[in-house]
């Protein structure tokens, strides 16, 4: 695994990670793990789950998971409190869980667009919301997974963009709300990432994958493992003073704005 940081920068600290069973959020709970985090892992299969747990604790690392939908209030907030009680108050609190599939607006359901809308907005409030009785106050860092859909518009994705936008600024209001006791809420916004579920949806052979990556300014996919540096980086003490950020890690895509997906016009020839 590779880092820029040396030291156990969140020894003692607990993570609640969700969408940590695999991709993004699991890169960056194993990244917390690495560092000394106790983490605990949220997603919807307990089997996934499973092994993603062993792999941090064979690695020397403290995970437990819980399988759960942030979609459900309710069980969201029994897996804060149980978590609370097992490893103590939460330091970290990523966001994560997300859902998509490439549809345009007429070719989806409203229960198709809300089910997007479910995971991503209202997920990420419920846990949120839930969690801040067990936030470490002062000193607790919230981190939450955007995308330039948030500021970008892309055919077939309205679903994730309107998603993504109301993301950014429940983030930047709790910001607000929360700093005067000491919690700091920031964004991370991947560009396209290797080996993770929204790119095999969005970019499934290799030619659109061709595409994507030529539509990047930095002419490339990105990895988990940069993105767990940020996360990393935004949740230590380095960061002490950075709250309702949006931080883009994504090679430069958000400001060529070139659509992704898998119908989108290619013009990128250089
Ligand atoms: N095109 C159009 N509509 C679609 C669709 C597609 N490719 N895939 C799902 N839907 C619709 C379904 O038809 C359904 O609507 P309906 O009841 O009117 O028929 C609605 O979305 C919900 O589908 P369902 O499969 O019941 O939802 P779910 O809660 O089990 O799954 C999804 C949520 C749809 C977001 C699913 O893709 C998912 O679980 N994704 C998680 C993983 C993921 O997307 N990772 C990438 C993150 S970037």
């Amino acid at each position: 695994m590779h880092s820029i940081f040396r030291e156990n920068l969140l020894a003692g600290k607990t993570a609640f990670v969700t969408g940590g069973s695999s991709g993004i959020g699991l890169a960056m709970a194993e990244r917390f793990a690495a560092h000394g985090a106790r983490v605990m892992l949220i997603g919807r299969k307990q089997e996934k789950l499973d092994v993603a747990v062993r792999g941090i604790t064979e690695a020397g690392g403290t995970a437990a998971g819980i399988a759960c939908d942030v979609r459900d209030y309710a069980a969201i907030e029994k897996a804060l409190a149980e978590t609370a009680v097992r490893f103590g108050p939460i330091s970290i609190l990523l966001c994560g869980a997300a859902g998509n599939f490439p549809a345009p607006v007429m070719g989806m359901s409203a229960n198709g667009f809300k089910a997007v809308v479910d995971i991503d907005l209202l997920g990420t409030f419920n846990t949120v919301r839930a969690a801040y009785e067990h936030l470490e106050k002062p000193g607790a860092s919230v981190l939450a997974i955007s995308a330039a859909h948030a500021f970008n518009a892309y055919p077939m994705q309205a679903h994730v963009c309107a998603a993504k936008a109301g993301i950014d600024m429940l983030m930047r209001c709790l910001a607000l709300e929360w700093g005067p006791a000491g919690v700091r809420v920031n964004c991370i916004t991947p560009g396209p990432t290797d080996d993770t579920e929204g790119m095999r949806r969005l970019a499934p052979d290799e030619t659109s994958r061709k595409r994507v990556a030529a539509s990047v300014p930095l002419r490339r996919f990105g990895t988990k493992d940069e993105l767990a540096d940020l996360a990393l980086f935004l949740c230590s003490d380095a960061a002490a003073y950075i709250t309702g950020s949006i931080y883009l890690c994504d090679g430069g895509t958000s400001i060529a704005g070139k659509n992704i997906g898998p119908n989108f016009n290619e013009s990128v020839t250089t």
